[in-house]
């Protein structure tokens, strides 16, 4: 059976956990070849499994680095359709707490990460009729919360940066960002450890659990295909109803 993501060619970052590794899998399964990127090795060796698909460890945040290395990914693939930013980081602290080298790392990894990595991917890119980009926002973009000033203005920030990118891409690249609420992985099981505190995250919002990471895997495979190339600049929320209210 013919997979939606045949013959794509699409480098993710933050691969080696999570969402990221989701993504991963469910666009392995649809056709499409992969470079996975992250900075954990063993993750990224864990994610690619047998399976041959290449990887790349390096950190989002050394411009050079991810310079070299998406350049080599995309000429190893024969180009590159898409691109996927999850790389990301939380530090729930907060303000009067929040350290500058807290504040500075989250910018660093969530935001500027992103650039670093579209900037590098643009001129393979730019040689495709329908190329995408998705980013990993958080509903936190859209909504304040508690602790979260670092990491909220660092998504916020990335989905509009995605918006102005729509802007100035289009018409023949694609950029949408996707909002997850509280999504079960690594990142949050500071709420998974404590059953009351998942069981309130869970009975907040309107479907009453908390987010998997394949809800926002395939709201990544609609961003990533035709099915939704009149789509483009739009932030989506994963959040199970939960920014809406
Ligand atoms: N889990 C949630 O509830 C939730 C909610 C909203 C948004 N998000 C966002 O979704 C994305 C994926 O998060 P997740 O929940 O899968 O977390 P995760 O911790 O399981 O995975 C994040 C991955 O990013 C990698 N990474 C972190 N910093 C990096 C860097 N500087 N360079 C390269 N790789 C780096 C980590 O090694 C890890 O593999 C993140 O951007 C996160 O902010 C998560």
């Amino acid at each position: 059976m013919a997979g939606k993501l045949d013959g794509r060619r699409i480098l993710i970052t933050g691969a080696a956990s999570g969402m990221g590794r989701e993504i991963a899998r469910l666009f392995a399964g649809e056709g499409a070849q992969l470079a996975l990127l992250d900075r954990d090795e063993d993750g990224l060796r864990e994610t690619a499994g047998g399976s041959g698909m290449a990887v790349h460890v390096c950190d989002v945040v050394d411009r050079p680095a991810i310079g070299k290395v998406v350049a080599e990914a995309g000429t190893a693939l024969g180009g590159l359709d898409g691109v996927v930013n999850a790389a990301g980081i939380l530090d729930i602290v907060q303000f009067d707490d929040l350290e500058p080298e807290s504040w500075d790392r989250m910018l660093a990894v969530n935001l500027t990460g992103p650039f670093n990595v579209v900037k590098a991917a643009l001129p393979f890119l730019r040689r495709e009729e329908m190329a995408t980009i998705v980013n990993i926002a958080s509903v936190s973009a859209l909504m304040p919360m508690a602790g979260t000033a670092g990491y909220s203005a660092s998504k916020a920030g990335l989905a509009m940066f995605t918006k102005c990118l729509a802007f100035d891409l289009g018409p023949k690249i694609r950029a949408n960002s996707i909002c997850p609420g509280v999504i079960v992985t690594p990142m949050t099981h500071y709420i998974q450890d404590n059953p009351e505190h998942a069981q309130r995250a869970a009975d907040r919002v309107a479907l009453k659990r908390l987010g998997q990471v394949e809800d926002v895997a395939r709201a990544a495979l609609f961003f990533s295909t035709e099915e939704s190339g009149f789509t483009t600049g739009i932030e989506l929320p994963v959040d199970g109803g939960f920014s809406w209210r």
